[in-house]
């Protein structure tokens, strides 16, 4: 029997993409709320940029960027187990790889050890403390901090997460968004976001169950399949400088990150402290 599809579609820089994913997994009953007001973080509700619901933060000049880019091609060549170190590029990264490789890559790069990364975090951790007279505390729920390398190879649309909110999780309601972007086409492509889409209502979202196929691949959050009255998910790409920081809220509509350049891997550390 043929299963049932619910199709959507993303608009990034003027670019239509088709998502589907099956009718079966879609939530039924919406609710009539707005999750990051009952869930969200009290603390980032009293910050400037919260109705825009994030801001981009001038952390790294650009020499320390090249030194933490140069940190992340070292750690990343010794995952792929390239000899000549000195040689390896991140953003060269789709010439070492094919989708079953990258598929095995990613395992490890989504599960990075926090103290490689430590002293970047501390930078990241305590420019935005500072700005915003916040802190971060440990995650109850989770065993261990998290830290990622998101790695987007050029035109990989198997290498996308879908639209969604890190909020739907509830280990993540209560924490901030941070998005380093490392390599990459500056000019072109950094995460897409929906300004704003951190206040829309449940209601107005068609959304999937958590663990259920985007295009055929399965992801751990839901899929943001439609927002009411729109014919697309129109994402904005903000454009980042090498240096820069996008913090977002969590409930912030998010993802779908397709890599326009031809030539460049685009890479990024994720970080999502939890907001004391
Ligand atoms: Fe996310």
């Amino acid at each position: 029997m043929l299963k049932k599809i619910a199709s959507g579609v993303v608009n990034l820089r003027g670019h239509d993409f088709k998502i589907n994913v099956l009718k079966k997994d879609l939530i039924k009953k919406k609710k009539n709320l707005i999750l990051a007001e009952i869930h969200g973080s009290d603390k980032l509700k009293s910050l400037n940029w919260f109705r825009k619901g994030y801001v981009i933060i001038d952390v790294f000049s650009r020499s320390e960027h090249l030194k933490n880019k140069k940190k992340i091609n070292g750690y990343l060549a010794n995952i792929l187990k390239i000899k000549k170190k000195k040689i390896f590029d991140i953003e060269n990264y789709h010439h070492f790889t094919n989708d079953k490789n990258h598929l095995e890559i990613v395992k490890q790069t989504r599960n990075l050890e926090p103290q490689f990364f430590d002293s970047i975090q501390k930078k990241i951790f305590s420019k935005i403390c500072n700005k915003y007279k916040i802190s971060f505390e440990k995650n109850k729920i989770l065993e261990k901090e998290i830290a990622i390398l998101r790695l987007n190879r050029p035109g990989g649309i198997k290498d996308l997460n879908p639209p969604h909110r890190d909020g739907y999780l509830n280990y993540w309601a209560k924490s901030l968004n941070i998005w380093y972007m490392i390599s990459g086409s500056f000019n072109s492509c950094s995460l897409p976001i929906v300004p704003k889409s951190h206040l829309y209502n449940e209601k107005n979202l068609t959304v999937t169950k958590p663990g259920c196929f985007m295009n055929g691949i399965k992801y751990n959050v839901p899929t943001i399949l439609k927002i009411t009255r729109k014919k697309k998910i129109f994402f904005k790409v903000p454009k980042l400088k090498p240096g820069q920081v996008l913090v977002f809220s969590p409930f912030l509509i998010h993802g779908f990150g397709y890599n326009f350049s031809k030539k460049k891997t685009r890479s990024a550390l994720e970080f999502r402290p939890m907001v004391s």
